[in-house]
């Protein structure tokens, strides 16, 4: 018996515990090691029935994702590897009862639902999320499911990826049973009921009655098909999902399963899924950084501060009292505090409005926000994070007055999302305690938070960021001090390049849609338009372009001289009436007469061009980036994307899919654009470097963490 899987008994019930922490993933190792327990305990016959438990903190979270690396290279045969123990578990003569904690998802589900019953805590998760990671379930649950579910269920979880409670289980038939104290004794005192009953064990493979027919399903189906196509933004894997539940409704189980397992190796072997596997283990890397160990000190967070309440405040004031950590909100006078409250309020109003919020959730959460105009109670908190209007001379009065009025032990949090965290710091008097926590817009909605490190932030004031920002419901990425930080240095190439091709005689739309067709979740000029066009030209107004050559944001510019700030005004790149939007014409003559300025030749561009030169232009700065150490890792940069900038998961992020495209195709491109473009396109020298050696960012960030010999 391997130590990943014991047995121990309770009378005349056998125990089979799964010992792979932290999250008891299904390597073969471990379903060997349950399949010869379950064939040892069915082999004894003072043995009446069987639990399958999860130990430590969860039942089984799923496949061991690590190992479908090895099966897409060829390192070994293609096989789940998990028929004969599932084949195991439903085929005993001896009822198996499934105890789940924690979270039960994927292979763990799939394992859970051949067993012959099953319990769980009230606080257990069960799902399918393998779409999220380009895949369908492969081990029978888009066959299991909906013999337990019903097929609208079944496709909302296999399509959809979410996980459900426990009360969802019981309620759809998934579970048969919340435990309400300790899950083994009231998993043992199930088995001895079900033993009690006697006759033979349920196998879900012979519930057939909420299969439905044709007639009723079609509908269901093509909702689902509807659905997939609203969200699923070019991902396959969810369609696929769909079209391996329905094949549970026209096959019989045994071709249902062949069906399930031909399309989901269909799926692991698409670049889709090893992007997507790839962005799973990326967000989870980044929590990695040099230095910072388990032993290096946190610092509890039980209350914090923000100072101004305006787009950015209000939304972060959420973040935490959302975390329920409770949060001072400070503003420079009465209209302000009145009118941030106001937007979070009404922001709540509209989560409950669409039923994702309770009235006494929303309540409980505002109660956590205290509004105020002094500073009077700063000592309390243990973080304070600034997020005034941005401007050098301001933030440096804010941290100065900061420094006197907080515990020195406080943390002191700056969201610029341009400026230089070592000035900020340096109007303290303890600049290891000052640290950038670049929120994005809507900061209550974005998943991306950039912990970007002054030159004497502290490793503890770094490890609590990274660790409170999980607690916040976010993805914390480390990044180091620049202008612009990773994320909007490297927008701000992209969007130029967006700009310059209506110039050069792309449409309005034409731009945008080519990079919603890329899977970007907005267009970059829609973008613009709703983070207001007037911040960077506000920027430009100050920091001049004196380099001769050809200018950027010309039309741009020129919208914000003339009052278009985008959709705050009703115009911008387009106009915003009637609910709709079209493109402005006023841009389309201001980007004409750039053109002209510029004595650019105009032309019809196809969409894979308006590609190469956008994403490439991400890439290029990328690459700066990571070689200059603002990035820790390739991968880092893709998280920053994923979350921050809705670039396509599918695709892994700018540097993954730099890397997929081949970098020496990608150079040879910016290449051409440099020449036929100029100034804006000299190759980063990284990307030079491994291009020419056949490299990618990938292997370069891997040889980057190799510990020095
Ligand atoms: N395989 C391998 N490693 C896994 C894993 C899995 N299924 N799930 C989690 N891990 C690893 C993580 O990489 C991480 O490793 P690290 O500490 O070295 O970085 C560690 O376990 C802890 O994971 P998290 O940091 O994510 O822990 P959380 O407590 O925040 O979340 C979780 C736990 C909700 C289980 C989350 O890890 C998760 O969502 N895991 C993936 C679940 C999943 O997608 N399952 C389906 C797999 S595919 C499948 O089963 C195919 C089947 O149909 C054949
Ligand atoms: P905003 O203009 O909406 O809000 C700023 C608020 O700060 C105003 O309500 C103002 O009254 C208040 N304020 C000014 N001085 C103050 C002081 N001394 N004490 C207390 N309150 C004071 O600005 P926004 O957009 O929220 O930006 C704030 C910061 O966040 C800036 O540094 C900006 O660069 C950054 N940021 C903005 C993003 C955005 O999309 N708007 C995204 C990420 C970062």
């Amino acid at each position: 018996m391997s130590e990943l899987v014991t047995t121990s008994r309770e009378g005349d019930i056998g125990i089979i515990t799964i010992n792979n922490p932290p999250v008891n993933a299904l390597s073969p190792s471990v379903a060997e090691g349950i399949l010869s327990a379950v064939q040892k305990l069915v082999a004894d016959a003072t043995i009446k029935g069987i639990i399958l438990i999860g130990g430590g903190r969860t039942f089984i979270a799923g496949a061991d994702i690590k190992e479908f690396g090895k099966l897409t290279s060829g390192q070994k045969a293609f096989d789940t590897g998990l028929d004969p123990l599932l084949n195991a578990l439903e085929d005993s003569p001896k009822p198996v009862i499934c105890a789940i904690h924690g979270t039960a998802l994927g292979g763990g589900l799939e394992t859970a639902m051949a067993c012959h019953y099953r319990v769980a805590v009230a606080s257990a998760q069960v799902g399918q999320p393998e779409v999220k990671l380009g895949l369908i379930p492969g081990a029978g649950g888009t066959q299991r499911l909906p013999r337990l579910a019903g097929i609208a269920k079944a496709l909302e979880m296999c399509a959809g990826g979410e996980s459900i409670g426990a009360a969802d289980a019981l309620a759809c038939g998934i579970i048969d049973e919340i435990v309400k104290g300790e899950l083994l004794p009231g998993a043992v005192e199930f088995a001895r009921a079900m033993i009690a009953l006697g006759g033979p064990p349920c196998r879900t493979r012979d519930l057939n009655d909420k299969l439905g027919d044709p007639a009723t399903n079609a509908p269901v189906f093509a909702m689902a098909r509807d659905v997939a196509k609203r969200k699923a933004r070019g991902l396959m894997a969810p369609f696929k999902a769909i079209e391996a539940v329905e094949a549970a409704t026209t096959l019989p189980f045994a071709e249902g399963c062949k069906r399930e397992r031909d399309i989901f190796r269909e799926c692991l072997f698409s670049d889709q899924s090893k992007a997507l596997i790839h962005v799973f283990f990326a967000e989870r890397e980044v929590a990695k950084i040099p230095g910072i160990t388990k032993d290096t000190p946190r610092i509890p967070i039980r209350c914090a501060a923000i100072v101004g309440a305006g787009t950015m405040g209000g939304g972060i004031a959420m973040t935490y009292a959302n975390a329920g950590i409770p949060v001072l909100l400070k503003e420079i006078d009465q209209p302000a505090l009145d009118r941030g409250l106001a937007t979070i309020r009404k922001n709540y109003a509209n989560t409950v409005r669409k039923g994702k919020l309770t009235q006494q959730q929303m309540d409980e959460r505002l109660a956590r926000i205290e509004p105020t105009l002094s500073f009077e109670r700063f000592k309390e908190a243990d973080i304070v994070v600034e997020a005034v209007f941005e401007g050098m001379a301001l933030k440096k009065q804010v941290f100065a007055e900061l420094d006197k009025v907080t515990r020195p032990d406080a943390i002191l949090a700056s969201n610029t999302s341009t400026l230089n965290i070592d000035e900020i710091a340096s109007a303290t008097s303890r600049p290891q305690q000052v640290i950038g926590h670049h929120f994005f817009s809507p900061a209550n909605v974005m998943k991306l938070l950039e912990i970007v490190r002054g030159k004497q932030s502290s490793p503890s004031v770094i490890a609590t960021s990274m660790e409170l920002a999980k607690k916040l419901s976010k993805v914390g990425v480390l990044v180091g001090n620049c202008r612009a930080f990773v994320g909007n240095r490297m927008f701000d190439p992209y969007v130029r390049e967006a700009q310059f091709l209506v110039e050069e005689g792309a449409k309005i739309e034409e731009v945008d849609s080519a990079l919603t067709g890329f899977g970007m979740a907005m267009g970059p000029l829609a973008v613009l338009d709703l983070a207001g066009l007037d911040v960077g030209w506000r920027i430009r107004k100050e920091h001049r372009d004196t380099h001769a050559g050809r200018k950027p944001f010309l039309a741009e510019d020129r919208l914000c001289e003339a009052g278009n700030f985008g959709q705050k005004t009703g115009a911008g790149w387009y106009r915003y009436e009637g609910g709709g939007r079209s493109p402005n014409p006023d841009a389309e003559r201001f980007s004409e007469e750039a053109a002209r300025e510029n004595k650019i030749t105009r032309r019809s561009i196809p969409p894979e061009e308006i590609v190469e030169q956008t994403v490439y232009a991400l890439i290029n700065e990328g690459a700066r980036i990571l070689e200059e150490g603002i990035a820790l890792r390739a991968g880092d940069i893709d998280i920053v994307y994923v979350y921050g900038y809705g670039f396509p998961a599918g695709r892994g992020g700018p540097m993954w899919y730099a890397d997929t495209v081949g970098l020496k195709k990608v150079y040879d491109r910016i290449c051409q654009f440099e020449q036929q473009h100029g100034k804006f396109w000299s190759p980063a020298p990284l990307l030079k470097e491994l291009a020419t050696s056949g490299k990618t960012f990938a292997s370069w960030s891997a040889s980057k963490s190799e510990p020095e010999a």
